[in-house]
């Protein structure tokens, strides 16, 4: 069986079948060789070639057995970077405290409405490009990752809005860019650095790319897979990391992971490898629960999302079998139980909208009241923090409303206010 394999993942004993270039452009007197020093993965990698086929019946069957020894070094660098991830041990840090936002979310919110557009074009091109077979641009995604760090740096609540806000497009793009939204955002409030966030974001964007090469009535299916069917389905992790492989992208090793583990459970009931435990890397997880969150609580075309807090209790229950307890809980301290957008009765039955998350108290999060218990549209807002008892004076939240329930657009509350 033919298999596609890093270059830096090669091991002695295994038999390369092809080297993926002409032979101009490789090393070797041959496209195919059984490796049998460690010189032969180094002038590999000198010339830049970052993955290779490999023939696992005619590779010595040991090498799948064994652990991968330490890769030979590159003298150079290659276009694919081994970096260690960036929490290698997947336990989180301490909670910090939420970084105070630079600016106000109704000024953020035109900066982040703009980035969240051009993103979504661009993630179309990408499912575009994937689907015809055509080379990625890893220039835009890259630098509408970096603009969605800076706009979450900013003020992480605007395009968790707009996320929330948005969902009526197409789930099939809205999905990368949001499961994007959700990671960075977590993994700000995780105090991760700035390079670790893009790496984060650059993942996320890139996770599900293997579904180009799921066929359309499978993937768009309204009823119950097949056990075919959903064997296919499956192999879209798997395909997600090669198609990164296939590419040549010039990105972090732990992007690749993220695109080929994102579906990868604690008690190894996950795939495409079964990985147990802390052999998922922390960004890997931020991923997975971003992306089953995001997947719970988005309108299909066959059924309407769940509410927030309805996703997060079946998320919950599947806390320490599929997902690390420590991450879980601190995804969920950073999305909060009603994230900003939602809109919500509170037991004065008064309507309010949710406009930022307070991660002290996720159920008393800071609220715009917007019409009084007659459903009478106040003309002046008014901010309240439900967990400040001098402001919200024990006010609670009753029960979120649907965008349908609501009769407004709750996107309305985060303009600018006028002067
Ligand atoms: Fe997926
Ligand atoms: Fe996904």
């Amino acid at each position: 069986m033919l298999k596609m394999i890093s270059t830096q993942d090669l091991r002695l004993g295994m038999y390369v079948a092809d080297v993926g270039r002409s032979w101009i452009n490789h090393p070797w007197k041959s496209k195919h060789k059984l490796l049998t020093d460690q010189e032969e993965i180094r002038e590999l990698l000198e010339f830049g070639i970052n993955s290779v086929m490999v023939d696992t019946d005619k590779s010595n069957p040991e090498v799948w057995l064994t652990p991968p020894a330490q890769p030979a070094e590159p003298p150079k660098p290659t276009p694919v970077r081994t970096i260690a991830p960036p929490r290698p041990a997947p336990k989180p840090a301490p909670l910090k405290s939420t970084p105070e936002p630079v600016c106000q979310v109704e000024i953020e919110m035109a900066r982040a409405a703009k980035t969240y557009a051009k993103t979504l074009d661009t993630s179309k091109a990408l499912l575009a490009a994937c689907r015809m077979n055509k080379k990625i641009e890893l220039g835009p995604v890259t630098e509408n990752v970096n603009e969605l760090v800076e706009s979450v740096s900013r003020n992480r609540d605007a395009l968790m809005a707009l996320m929330k806000l948005r969902n009526f497009d197409d789930y099939t793009y809205t999905h990368c860019l949001n499961v994007s939204v959700l990671a960075i955002s977590t993994g700000k409030s995780l105090g991760l650095s700035q390079d670790e966030l893009k790496t984060l974001g650059l993942g996320t964007m890139f996770h599900d790319l293997g579904k180009t090469r799921v066929p359309g009535h499978i993937l768009n299916k309204a009823g119950k897979l097949s056990d075919d069917e959903f064997a296919i389905m499956r192999n879209h992790a798997a395909m997600s990391g090669d198609i990164i492989l296939e590419q040549h992208l010039e990105v972090d090793e732990i992007v690749y992971k993220i695109a080929r583990h994102h579906h990868e459970r604690i008690d190894g009931s996950g795939y495409p490898d079964h990985l147990k435990g802390e052999d998922i890397p922390g960004l890997v997880s931020i991923c997975a629960l971003s992306d089953v969150y995001d997947a719970l609580t988005s309108d299909r075309v066959y059924h309407k999302g769940r509410a927030p807090h309805e996703a997060l209790k079946f998320i919950y229950s599947m806390r320490g079998s599929h997902f690390q307890p420590e991450w879980l809980d601190r995804f969920v301290q950073s999305v909060g139980i009603y994230p900003p957008g939602t809109v919500v009765a509170l037991d004065s039955d008064q309507i309010a909208v949710v406009m930022d998350v307070n991660q002290a108290a996720l159920n008393a999060p800071l609220v715009k009241l917007v019409a009084d218990p007659a459903g009478q549209i106040y003309s002046r807002p008014k901010l309240v923090d439900l967990a400040s008892a001098s402001e919200a004076g024990g006010l609670k939240i009753k029960k979120v409303l649907s965008r349908d329930e609501a009769g407004f657009d709750p996107a309305y509350y985060f303009n600018p206010p006028k002067e």
